[in-house]
């Protein structure tokens, strides 16, 4: 298939456009780069041992992505491109609403416009909210969401199934993510955040290369076996394989699914910092903090859907992560700038 990622320049864009690669589809990348590099797609084709197409233009544009379509002809689209880090939604909700909404809205339109009607869209586990329970599931009740960056990914969510009851010849699949660490085993791609990282693994890596002091383990007191959050952490690789098989779901099949890709194990910070302290022989230095703010205690998937719906399940273990984490660090201190 000719598959279009928006936002195949990211973390798990890049990772997915390797897999894609892989398994003979041609891939077109449509990256504003507010977030991301070109160099990624260098390094993309590099891995591939092959070229693909990109677009620097943003979803919102609809003339550009008009030109995309018109110069290709596109069987999927798998939608990445978005605004992703939670904390700064809370400070500025409006640019969250108006980018993640307006791109996807202008890309679901530029799409019907040209008869392309299947469409994997890059959710999150966030829209569970806080959950009363875990593991879990795809038809649990979503009680809303803790941060606009949330709201924009359930509200795209409705946008997408409602696309589909209008107009069932549409092919949708809504991935929901758990936690997503580890980089591509060669240690060419990997996650690059800006400034300070958000996230616990890239914290992690940065502490262990020596560019932090120091981690700081937001809360002790969790309900949880050692007292610390609990995820569900998902190697990037094998998050990359479930959108092939999702696109292989979509060109068989038309409906509207929403699935979990996760691995249906939790692990808590503490356990994740030990794991990488052996795996990679290198301390770790942490404090216990306060807990932070909008944190749940544990959240972890039920993955049997994406076996029974995809034939997809994860293959890499945690010391994987830990391990590629690591080698992507230390390959590339400064990121894509070398
Ligand atoms: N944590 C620390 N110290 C840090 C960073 C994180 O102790 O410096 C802890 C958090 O408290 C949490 C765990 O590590 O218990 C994981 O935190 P992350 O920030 O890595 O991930 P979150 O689970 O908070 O959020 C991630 C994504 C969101 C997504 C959400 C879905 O960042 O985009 O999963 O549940 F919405």
């Amino acid at each position: 298939m000719r598959i279009l990622c928006t936002g195949g320049a990211g973390f798990i864009g890049s990772h997915t456009c390797v897999e894609l690669m892989a398994a003979g589809h041609d891939v077109i990348v449509v990256d504003n780069y507010v977030n991301s590099q070109p160099e990624a797609l260098k390094r993309v084709e590099e891995l591939a041992g092959r070229a693909l197409k990109s677009y620097e233009c943003d979803c919102a544009d609809r003339e550009a992505m008009n030109r995309v379509f018109d110069e290709n002809e596109i069987d999927a689209v798998i939608h990445f491109a978005g605004l992703k880090a939670v904390g700064e939604s809370v400070q500025q909700p409006l640019r969250y609403y108006r980018n993640n909404l307006d791109a996807t809205l202008t890309l679901v339109e530029v799409m019907a416009a040209h008869g392309c009607k299947r469409i994997v869209f890059s959710s999150s586990a966030t829209v569970y909210g806080v959950p009363d329970e875990v593991p879990l599931r795809e038809d649990m009740f979503c009680k809303g969401c803790t941060n606009p960056y949330g709201w924009t990914k359930y509200m795209i969510e409705k946008i997408l199934q409602d696309v589909h009851t209008a107009d069932p010849e549409w092919s949708v699949v809504l991935l929901r993510y758990f936690n997503p660490i580890g980089a591509h085993e060669s240690g060419r791609i990997g996650e690059n955040p800006n400034g300070i990282p958000n996230n616990l693994m890239p914290y992690i890596t940065r502490v262990a290369a020596g560019q932090l002091k120091q981690l700081s383990v937001f809360g002790s007191d969790y309900d949880t076996p050692d007292g610390t959050g609990v995820r569900d952490y998902i190697h990037v690789v094998d998050l990359a394989r479930g959108h092939v098989d999702a696109c292989a779901w979509a060109a068989a099949n038309k409906g509207c699914e929403i699935i979990n890709l996760g691995t249906g194990v939790g692990y808590s910070v503490l356990e994740l910092v030990k794991a990488f302290e052996r795996v990679n022989g290198i301390k770790v230095p942490y404090v216990i903090a306060p807990r932070r703010p909008g944190d749940v205690a544990a959240c972890y998937a039920d993955p049997a859907k994406a076996e029974r719906v995809l034939g997809w399940r994860t293959e890499k273990t945690l010391d994987d992560m830990c391990r590629d984490a690591w080698r992507y660090q230390c390959q590339n201190p400064n990121g894509y700038n070398a």
